[in-house]
């Protein structure tokens, strides 16, 4: 799968995509993700990127013309992909919507700044629209990130073991993991339960399920040990 990111601040990838999961994804061959400077498309002497919002007010927004240049020179690069948009104000990235990008060949994850994007790269771009959470990061780029991180989860080879994804949370909408323990055995008064060293499969089965559904209950009663 490929991703090409349309950011002012490709250097913030560098640590993440050289590390762990996504260095090995993109060592195998089974991720491509490639980073577009935006301001590469950027005219004039100050080569700017971004001006003063018509109406006054504080910051400064994105112009439309790097932007939509940007675009234009990378879906050349390559079949064209689905332009993502990484906004406070698109759809909520959720596990279901992570599921459907992932079947994308292609996502172009394209990354604001400062005070966001001038209203006609949505209107022009027809941009997905995503938001990871209400709240607001200083950038897109963290929010690209998000999106990689999860969807990549996906592409077949990367976990190496495919069965973490159908056992964890929210693979079934609402859906929480069973907790986890691993050695020692007993930590600070706390012991492991003792039906996870049974070595019984079925009883270690029924009590993750049953675990599982007490921990996605609407309002969690508290958790074993709390
Ligand atoms: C400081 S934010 C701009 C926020 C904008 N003035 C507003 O109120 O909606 C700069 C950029 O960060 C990104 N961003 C911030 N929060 C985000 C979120 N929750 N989800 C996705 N992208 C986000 C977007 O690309 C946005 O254009």
């Amino acid at each position: 799968m490929r991703f090409d990111v349309l950011t002012l601040f490709p250097d913030l990838f560098q640590g993440y995509l050289t590390q762990s999961l996504l260095k090995l994804a993109i060592q195998r061959g089974l991720v491509d993700i490639r980073l577009w400077n935006l301001r590469d498309w950027a005219k004039g002497k100050h080569k700017s990127v971004d001006d003063r919002p018509f109406g006054g007010g504080p910051g400064m927004v994105i112009m439309p013309e790097p932007v939509y240049d940007c675009v234009d020179a990378v879906q050349q690069d390559g079949e064209p992909g689905r332009l993502i948009m990484m906004t406070p104000g698109g759809e909520r990235l959720t596990q279901s919507v992570v599921q459907e990008l992932s079947k994308q060949k292609r996502l172009l994850l394209l990354c604001g700044r400062y005070e966001g994007f001038d209203e006609r790269i949505r209107l022009g771009l027809k941009p997905r629209e995503i938001s990871i959470g209400d709240f607001i990061c200083n950038g897109g780029e963290v929010p690209a990130m998000v999106v990689i991180d999860t969807v990549v989860r996906y592409v077949p080879g990367v976990l190496g073991d495919e069965e973490s994804l159908t056992e964890e949370s929210h693979n079934e909408p609402g859906r929480l993991e069973y907790p986890q323990y691993t050695r020692p055995r007993a930590f600070r008064g706390m012991e492991v339960p003792e039906v996870l060293l049974s070595g019984n499969h079925e009883a270690i089965a029924a009590w993750r399920r049953q675990q599982s559904e007490q921990r996605s209950q609407p309002s969690p009663a508290p958790r074993a040990g709390e």
